[in-house]
């Protein structure tokens, strides 16, 4: 007997701290000034390349994002140090990824009306682990008192929404009754704050979205009508992090690879129309009509590139709320942007209506979830 999948519930955890253009511009050009007066004389000699400053301008305007969320503000904004500061945890302390997961996690239980005990899996799919292993979502299973099983999955900025997918049909399939996806994103700690070209997109934030059975749901859910993945290799968002560092040659040296790298235009050139494409083909198959969309809910990595998205789909301009967007005041939260847009603005919707969820990024990889509203 199959099952139709629903989400329930969703949870978020913000970070306290925040960090605005202004400062990330002010620090970052205190860090430019530093580099280029420490190098001043290969500068001159023309081996290394002087460091720009950054512009307030420049960052809204391209991307959209006004500020981020963040755990530490204090190393990131000192430009002696470029970069998050967090404390060490001894290894009987949650781990922080596992931490933000929980809390999010426990909002998304307590918004479906659940507890611990009605969960049989917790997937934890995010951008970064914090550790090889063990998984960080068997912390968060044991933290939260869940019985079953756990497992971590990466598919960077489409981790939620592959995340769905694979709870969702395990849902239908039987072999569990619900699950909780937990995104916990701390982007602060891959990306090159030393970087003008980057420096301004990512922020930390936490999503969970609970997948349960709609016959089993509290109150008003969102039924999973279906879900499409797709992936085709790029190296135009890409990490070179990861175990082997130290067995290579100069891997523990201060990377540029080793933190976030993109090829900004690039990305976005190739993937709105991969994205749009996507979409459009979806819903066709499931006999939607763009117009029978009330909501899109984006990755949310740059408003231009949204916007791109949402006329090509619907064939004309959004109308405002038609596709909220989260990111002048996250950033780009990986793949935890799209849940964020999805679980602040989508309560509204009537009985019987349409939502999408999209989320791509780094892979290339894009994910949709079609939903339909049940009130
Ligand atoms: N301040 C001032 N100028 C800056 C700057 C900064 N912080 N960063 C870059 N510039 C300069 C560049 O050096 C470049 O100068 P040039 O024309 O003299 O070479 C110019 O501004 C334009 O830079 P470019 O990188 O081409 O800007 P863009 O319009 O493509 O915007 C992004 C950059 C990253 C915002 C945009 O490409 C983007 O969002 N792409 C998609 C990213 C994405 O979705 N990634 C997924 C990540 S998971």
């Amino acid at each position: 007997m199959t099952h139709t999948p629903a989400i329930t519930g969703t949870g978020l955890f913000t970070p306290e701290q925040t960090i605005s253009n202004a400062e990330l511009v002010k620090a970052f050009n205190a860090y430019a000034d530093l580099f280029n007066a420490e190098n001043a004389e290969a500068i001159a000699a023309g081996t290394i390349e002087a460091k720009d400053h950054s512009s307030e301008e420049f960052i809204f305007k391209a991307s959209g994002i006004e500020q981020r969320y963040v755990i530490d503000k204090s190393g990131i904004l000192d430009p002696t140090v470029m970069h998050p500061l967090l404390r060490q945890r001894s290894d009987d302390e949650p781990s922080l990824m596992a931490e933000m997961g929980v809390d999010a996690a426990e909002k998304a239980l307590a918004a479906a009306g659940r507890t611990a005990s009605d969960v049989d899996l917790v997937i934890c799919a995010a951008s970064n682990m914090e550790r090889a292993y063990p998984a960080i979502a068997v912390e968060i299973q044991k933290l939260l008192g869940i019985q079953g099983f756990a497992f971590d999955m990466n598919v960077a900025c489409s981790s939620a929404t592959f995340g769905i997918q694979t709870a969702a049909d395990m849902v239908r399939a039987g072999s569990i009754r619900s699950a909780l996806v937990v995104n916990p994103e701390i982007c602060s700690a891959h990306l090159e704050w030393r970087d003008r070209d980057c420096h301004f997109i990512f922020g930390d934030v936490a999503t969970a979205t609970l997948i349960e059975r709609a016959e089993d749901a509290n109150g008003a859910y969102f039924e999973i009508k279906s879900t499409r993945c797709a992936t085709e290799f790029s190296n135009n968002i890409r990490n070179n992090n990861g175990f082997l560092r130290r067995s290579r040659p100069d891997g523990v040296k201060d990377r540029r690879d080793m933190q976030f790298m993109q090829n900004g235009r690039k990305v976005f050139k190739e993937v709105v129309p991969m994205v749009s494409e996507h979409i459009t083909n979806h819903i066709a198959e499931h006999g939607v009509q763009a117009n029978d969309l009330k909501r899109l809910w984006l990755h949310q990595a740059n408003k231009s590139m949204n916007d791109f998205i949402g006329r090509k789909v619907l064939g004309r301009a959004p109308e405002p709320g038609e596709q909220p967007n989260i990111l002048q005041d996250y950033a780009n939260t990986s793949s935890a942007g799209s849940i964020i847009a999805f679980s602040k603005y989508s309560d509204d919707l009537q009985d019987g209506e349409h939502g999408l969820i999209c989320s791509f990024g780094a892979g290339y990889s894009v994910g949709s979830v079609l939903l339909q509203r049940h009130v």
